[in-house]
């Protein structure tokens, strides 16, 4: 047996082993690694893929995060803030679409007024759906006492990244002032007030190795996570971050690929918990959401977001759907996945089992 074979073949991966796996690059080997998280992903969660779809309702930002698009300083960035009307048409869509829960994100506040406004759309949007649409926060760091607001209003899940899980790393990527220890606590917070958790980071950063990539899957599993978003660093032209990799053309093919081996070992190591294709795989690739699907995630999602307000949200360079509405994303993403053979979890929740493992009497 070669030492791959040998590799994919253990029960418990160890440190080294991540190493060897994200360093992997013939081809051979990489479909090796891929069959092998696929057939985990389908041992633990299925063939199934389950929509989140995403309303990101707001891109005006407190913070200042040196690679994102929508950071406080990029004065070029038009701010807007969806209405409340707004945001319930889009939940109610999601509803009526079958998409078993919906994903709320934007630009980080900690104000009373958002915190307040946050607080009644949950309770609308469980109003308007019978109490069956589950609820995702995507709103970065919060008091203790607003997340657990948000969780009595109706949100279940949340998702906040460690964006890397070195604090040298993260201190490089983020002004003085943006702490790496608070997020810590705020992912610790949330999963002691009832959430299922999500984390996750960038992968491809400027500064960052294979061996902090292997410490970030270490940290998921540590952090006994429920879910994980991670997707390639694209550099946005309009942040301090623009030209970190040199020619960002050049360097898309080996983006595409770090990320999908980061789903990969993900898979292999967590086994059962949801792990998304992010939309930024699609941004490096046509097909790369789906190619995050054979990698071993099981989750995607769908921008739902009114069509007028998707250009002012644009994180990273090269976003996807920019023109599309939700309607012809629901439809593309239908004929996608039927190509691979798998099918959709309408109209469920699409817990993890890790998550529902844990919580079992
Ligand atoms: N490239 C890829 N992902 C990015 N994010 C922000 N900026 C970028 C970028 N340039 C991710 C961060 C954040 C999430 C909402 O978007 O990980 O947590
Ligand atoms: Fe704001 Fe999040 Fe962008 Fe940082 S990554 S600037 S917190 S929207
Ligand atoms: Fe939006 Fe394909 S998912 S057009």
């Amino acid at each position: 047996m070669n030492e791959l074979t040998e590799i994919l073949n253990r029960k418990e991966l160890s440190r080294n082993d991540i190493i060897y796996l994200l360093s992997l690059e013939d081809k051979a080997s990489l479909d090796s690694l891929y069959k092998k998280a696929y057939e985990t992903k389908v041992k633990y969660v299925e063939k199934k893929v389950f929509f989140r779809g995403i309303i990101e309702f707001s891109n005006i930002c407190a913070k200042n995060c040196y690679y994102c698009g929508i950071r406080k300083d990029n004065k070029k960035v038009k701010r807007f803030m969806m209405t409340e009307a707004e945001i319930l048409e889009g939940a109610k869509w999601a509803y009526q679409s079958g998409y078993g829960s919906l994903v709320l994100q934007a630009g980080e506040r900690m104000d009373e007024h958002f915190v307040d406004l946050v607080e009644k759309i949950l309770i609308d949007i469980k109003r308007i759906s019978d109490n069956k649409l589950g609820i995702t926060l995507s709103l970065g760091e919060q008091m203790p006492e607003t997340y657990r607001r948000w969780f009595a209003a109706g949100a279940h899940r949340y998702l906040l990244r460690i964006e890397t899980s070195n604090i040298e790393l993260y201190r490089s990527l983020h002004p003085a002032d943006h702490d790496f220890n608070f997020r810590f606590e705020c992912i610790r917070q949330l999963r002691k007030i009832g959430y299922q958790v999500g984390t996750g980071v960038m992968i491809g950063l400027p500064g960052q190795t294979i061996e902090h990539l292997a410490d970030d899957i270490l940290f998921m599993k540590n952090n006994d996570v429920d879910m994980i978003g991670m997707g390639p660093f694209i550099p946005h032209k309009d942040t301090p971050l623009a030209d970190s990799l040199g020619n960002f053309e050049e360097k898309k093919q080996s983006q595409l690929e770090l990320g999908l081996k980061m789903i990969a070992v993900a898979r292999l190591f967590l086994k059962d918990v949801n792990i998304a294709a992010t939309t930024a795989l699609q941004s490096l690739n046509r097909v790369g959401r789906e190619l995050g699907l054979q990698a071993g995630a099981n989750i995607i999602m769908p921008n739902i977001t009114d069509t007028k307000y998707r250009d002012a949200y644009q994180l990273y360079d090269n976003k996807p759907c920019l023109d599309e509405n939700s309607t012809i994303c629901k439809q593309c993403l239908k004929n996608r996945i039927a190509t691979l053979g798998e099918t959709i979890g309408y109209n469920e929740w699409g817990d993890s089992p890790h998550f529902l493992e844990k919580n079992k009497c």
